[in-house]
């Protein structure tokens, strides 16, 4: 039985850690944290665990085995390497961190402390992500050549529990980056999952174009990123994130192959259509990718729960994502000073 405490009971802990981890057999959730005390208390009451009054008193308490680190995005590097320095395995959300050289100490400590470090990349388990991979390797659209992947939706401001212009996603001293961290991050991840290759260059242009903070000014954080990636195998495409897709999310992938291409979640009715040069259709109805507003089980949680329980490699392992935050910081970079960057340490120090 892994003994769990989750850090930040916010919307992800409330919509998916909780009640994943109480679905979970092999999972006691055991103690909740946040720096909203009464948020804590009240939660812990209704899931009848304990509550603490800091980190530091969760992370001394024997009785928790691992934690799941739900907080806002400045804070995850630190929360993650006490718990590990304490001793417990790791689930953090992603974006992973919101430094190249803090990621890196997160994996290094994990394997100091002999630790599970797992990242909230969700979007590898969704079942027509997993079955595209499973196509694309099987070669049913030939050799990859672009993609277009994106994810937009009309921001966070609805979503987060302290809802409103003033919610921490805006704040550039606790998100660090906008849409970019809140979903470029998982794009980046899943397009490098879904190719089995790593960004090797990026052309991004990361602006601000719409959202107002509390004063009426644009947020210091980017609403809007559109990067252009070159694949170290050859392959480019375009990775979009966007908080200004008002009306309807979109969160779709395209794949195009020499001989046909991959439409994944991007008809709601089939979340894949396979589309062979010749016009050949084949419908995959297996999935309806879940959104802000319709959760549906992630996997991800019964994914870490096994990684402890059997002692395994997790699903998504910390190092697996360093590529991903290096494109993504590389994305930065690049439309900071106006040019491509190569996705490597020497440019990103
Ligand atoms: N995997 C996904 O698809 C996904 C989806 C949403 C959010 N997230 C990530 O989860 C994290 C939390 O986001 P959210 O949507 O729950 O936001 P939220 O605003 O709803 O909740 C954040 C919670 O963290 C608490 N908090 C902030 N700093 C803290 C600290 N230092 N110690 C303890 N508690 C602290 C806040 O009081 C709040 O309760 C973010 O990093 C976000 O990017 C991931």
């Amino acid at each position: 039985m892994v003994k769990v405490g989750i850090i930040g009971c916010g919307k992800i802990a409330q919509v998916r850690h909780i009640p994943e981890y109480l679905d979970n057999p092999n999972a006691k959730l055991t103690g909740l944290y946040d720096l909203n005390l009464q948020r804590a208390k009240e939660l812990a009451e209704k899931y009848d665990c304990k509550s603490y009054e800091s980190v530091e008193e969760m992370l001394a308490d024997p009785e928790i085995d691992a934690v799941s680190v739900c907080v806002a995005n400045h804070v995850h590097a630190e929360i993650t390497i006490a718990a590990l320095k304490a001793g417990k395995h790791v689930l953090c959300e992603k974006p992973m961190a919101t430094k190249l050289k803090d990621c890196q100490m997160m994996v290094d400590t994990a394997e100091q402390m002999s630790k599970k470090l797992m990242i909230g990349q969700n979007q590898r388990f969704a079942k027509a992500h997993a079955e595209a991979k499973k196509l694309i390797e099987r070669g049913d659209i030939g050799s990859v050549l672009t993609f277009k992947t994106t994810f937009g939706h009309g921001g966070p401001e609805t979503w987060s529990v302290d809802a409103g212009p003033q919610n921490w996603f805006f704040d550039k001293k606790r998100a660090a980056m906008g849409a970019m961290a809140d979903l470029g991050v998982h794009k980046t991840d899943l397009i490098q999952y879904l190719l089995n290759d790593t960004v090797e260059e990026t052309t991004a242009k990361v602006t601000t174009l719409d959202k107002k903070d509390s004063n009426g000014n644009l947020i210091g954080v980017d609403d809007n990123s559109i990067c252009i990636y070159k694949m170290k195998s050859g392959i480019i495409g375009t990775m979009t994130a966007s908080w200004t897709y008002y009306g309807e999310e979109d969160n779709s992938t395209i794949i195009y192959g020499t001989e046909g291409m991959l439409k994944i979640y991007h008809d709601p009715k089939y979340c894949i259509e396979l589309i062979r040069k010749d016009g050949g259709k084949v419908f995959y109805d297996i999935d309806q990718i879940q959104t802000n507003d319709n959760q549906t089980k992630s996997g991800i949680i019964d994914a870490f729960v096994e990684s402890v329980e059997n002692d395994t490699e997790p699903a998504v392992p910390g190092k697996s994502v360093l590529s991903a935050m290096k494109a993504i910081f590389g994305s930065l970079k690049s439309s900071e000073l106006g040019r491509t960057v190569r996705v490597d340490e020497e440019e990103l120090e």
